[in-house]
């Protein structure tokens, strides 16, 4: 299994969660500070590497190197820009698209050639795509765009199955630039909100790639956890 963005947050929660199950887990992202601090908290269980997914050749020649494998779950993205469209510049809105859409494009695009027929890819969403969100008008084009292309991918590439996972707040290392006090009352805030009265936890989304990756009944489709977000009022 390959999990590209597994040295943080959502991604590191299912590489931890797969090795707990027994699979043979690669992680990949940018900063190889990052990589490496991540083998040594899974325990040196797993392999890693340097990627980014905006680089085409560079993720070609890490599956080719990689060779043959099952389940590729995708949980990369950057910083958020919030913006009113009128104040968003048009290098600001291109950008939006560049590490959660054109990344995830070309991961699955490079993957592809190498992924097992009864394997699977899982793809990264958020609620912008689903809710309306001042603010995020660019990011609901990115992410719905990307529940979109989960559909498409799941009846081309048949029989892999591909699917997405579509996250509430959660606290992961994402939120981490927020100062601290900030960000506590960001979540309790958010928390009294929410029908399930807490933030999600990084496992919780792990629980969901692990899921789909190992059900095999389940394609194009895309799993919402966001706490009851969408159904609050
Ligand atoms: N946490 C939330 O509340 C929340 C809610 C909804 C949706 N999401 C979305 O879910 C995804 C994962 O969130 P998270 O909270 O797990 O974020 P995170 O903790 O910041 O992890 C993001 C991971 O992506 C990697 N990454 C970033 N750019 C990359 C690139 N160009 N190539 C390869 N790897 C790259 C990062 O490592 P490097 O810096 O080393 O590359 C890191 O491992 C993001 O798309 C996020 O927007 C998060």
């Amino acid at each position: 299994m390959v999990v590209l963005g597994g040295t943080s947050g959502f991604g590191f929660a299912t590489a931890k969660a797969a090795i707990a199950e027994g699979a043979k887990v690669t992680i990949a992202s940018r900063s190889p500070d990052k990589v490496r601090s991540a083998l040594v908290r899974l325990g040196n269980a797993a392999g890693g590497e340097c990627v980014d997914v905006t680089d085409k050749p560079m993720l070609e020649r890490f599956f080719a190197d990689l060779g043959s494998f099952d389940h590729l779950a995708i949980t990369v993205g950057d910083p958020l820009l919030n913006k009113p469209i009128m104040e968003l510049t048009d290098d600001e809105a291109r950008s939006a698209f560049e590490v959660r859409f054109w990344g995830q494009f070309n991961a699955v695009r490079a993957a592809c050639p190498h992924i097992n027929k009864t394997g699977s890819i899982t793809l990264v969403s958020g609620l912008a795509g689903q809710r309306a969100s001042p603010g995020r008008g660019i990011y609901a084009g990115v992410l719905g765009g990307i529940e979109g292309m989960v559909k498409s991918f799941a009846a081309e590439l048949r029989p892999v199955r591909v699917n997405g996972v579509c996250a509430g707040v959660v606290d992961t290392e994402l939120w981490h630039r927020l100062p601290e006090a900030e960000r506590l009352a960001t979540f309790a805030r958010i928390a009294a909100r929410l029908p399930v009265g807490r933030v999600g936890k990084p496992e919780d989304i792990a629980e969901a790639y692990l899921y789909l990756m190992k059900t095999g009944f389940s394609t194009g489709e895309t799993i919402v956890l966001d706490g009851g977000a969408l159904q609050a009022p």
